[in-house]
């Protein structure tokens, strides 16, 4: 698998397209960012970390017959993906408060949801990735009503298998973010990572953070956590 011509670089990937037009290579790299770019900064051996993890946890969803873009691990940096035209959302999933929802809710962090929650926020850095719901996204034609149910079903199918999965690990699962695309067939994929970069994980017993908000709020051992993480996920 050779790398053809730089497609895109990120704040923490690069994505090369290969010969093959159906196939692309990610370099998870180790810059960080923090409030729109706000922040910057470097968390050492996080590439390899996040490419190790997000690996585990395509090959976890795999096995409970989820589709995600994952084609195999080139290198300790390198993934290859199957090319995905994609949906200019975020799509964050919660149970339990935390950051830009417990602020907005007036929350305490670490108050239980009575039921996951699903929001979108629009893919847009010029406009700081607004929150929008279903009627923007249409407004806007970023998806349509059948991929957003597809979208809707594979997240909520998701939360279930990681936040059982890593309960086995003591590790709660407070919020994520996923990303998706289309494939050639316009079948809804699962694409971009999944990491400490893009969760929040917690020590069930301690509360714990063991994902970027470390870095996010200067608490440091931000290295530390991101191997721990990584260790307890892999164990
Ligand atoms: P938030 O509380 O800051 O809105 O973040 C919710 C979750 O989504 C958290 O796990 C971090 C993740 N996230 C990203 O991965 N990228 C983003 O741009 C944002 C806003 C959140």
């Amino acid at each position: 698998m050779q790398k053809t011509k730089m497609l895109y670089e990120g704040k923490a990937k690069i994505v090369y397209e290969t010969e093959d037009p159906q196939v692309l290579i990610v370099h998870f790299k180790d810059d960080a960012t923090a409030g729109n770019g706000a922040k910057k900064g470097t968390i050492q051996g996080k590439g390899i970390m996040n490419n190790k993890m997000s690996e585990f946890f395509f090959k976890l969803l795999k096995s409970h017959d989820i589709e995600t873009h994952y084609i195999d691990t080139l290198n300790e940096r390198e993934m290859a993906v199957k090319t995905l035209r994609m949906v200019a959302l975020e799509v964050i999933i919660r149970n339990v408060a935390a950051g830009s929802l417990a602020k907005r809710l007036g929350l305490p962090e670490g108050t239980p949801l009575s039921t996951p929650v699903l929001e979108y926020c629009y893919k847009n850095d010029e406009l700081g990735d607004p929150m929008v719901n279903r009627y923007h996204i249409m407004a806007l034609d970023l998806a349509r009503v059948s991929e957003l149910d597809d979208i809707e079903s594979i997240s909520f199918k998701v939360n279930h298998i990681l936040t059982d999965f890593l309960r086995s690990k003591n590790v709660n699962l407070i919020d994520f973010k996923l990303e998706f695309g289309r494939d050639e067939h316009d079948k809804i994929i699962l694409g971009d990572e999944i990491s400490p970069d893009n969760c929040r994980f917690w020590d069930m017993t301690t509360n714990e953070k063991l994902d970027k908000d470390r870095f996010r709020r200067d608490l440091g051992g931000v290295e530390e956590a991101y191997q721990e993480i990584l260790r307890r996920v892999t164990a």
